[in-house]
């Protein structure tokens, strides 16, 4: 069984956002499966190194779709973004400097993260989108009724005119 497992609940776009998730969530099963058999600081550096690039141009990209959507807590949810990138590189720092428990911390970081992140942050742009989607619909809705309503009082209008429903002869 992997270390994290990809659940159902972590699903946002099934599409390129939940590919990008996956990715993160493979870096950090490879990172446990090599820690597991004593090669964890054989690969950390690459895999943090890989983490730390997939995880920026992943984090630009949702921003970008959060800011075309209008999603209303975009700066709060930028400033969780930083928050991450800034333990990546805090790690990456400790490496360089001959931390030997890096790998550890690595595979916690990115679980946590992305298993409360995706589930909680992200999460919400699934909602809002579904939620304006919705009101597009009700809205689009509503326009169509009004139309019919204003083209049967139109022609309600148009027959009056005509002298239609009056009596023969009056
Ligand atoms: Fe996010
Ligand atoms: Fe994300």
């Amino acid at each position: 069984m992997a270390y994290f497992e990809w659940a159902d609940d972590m699903v946002i776009d099934n599409g390129v956002i939940d590919q990008e998730h996956r990715v993160l969530v493979d870096l950090v099963n490879e990172l446990h499966t090599a820690t597991s058999r004593g090669m964890g600081q054989t690969v950390v550096a690459s895999i943090l190194r890989r983490a730390i690039d997939s995880t920026r141009e992943h984090l630009t990209h949702e921003e970008d779709i959060m800011a075309r959507e209008g999603f209303p807590d975009l700066e709060e949810h930028k400033l969780r973004h930083q928050e991450f990138m800034n333990s990546l590189y805090d790690l990456e720092r400790r490496l360089q400097t001959g931390g030997i428990t890096v790998a550890a911390q690595l595979s916690r970081v990115l679980r946590d993260w992305l298993s409360l992140h995706i589930r909680r942050g992200d999460k919400e742009l699934r909602r809002f989108v579904q939620r304006r989607e919705r009101e597009q619909e009700r809205a689009k809705l509503q326009a169509k009724i009004q139309g019919r309503t204003q083209a049967a009082g139109q022609i309600g209008m148009q027959a009056g005119k005509n002298g239609a429903g009056r009596l023969p002869g009056k």
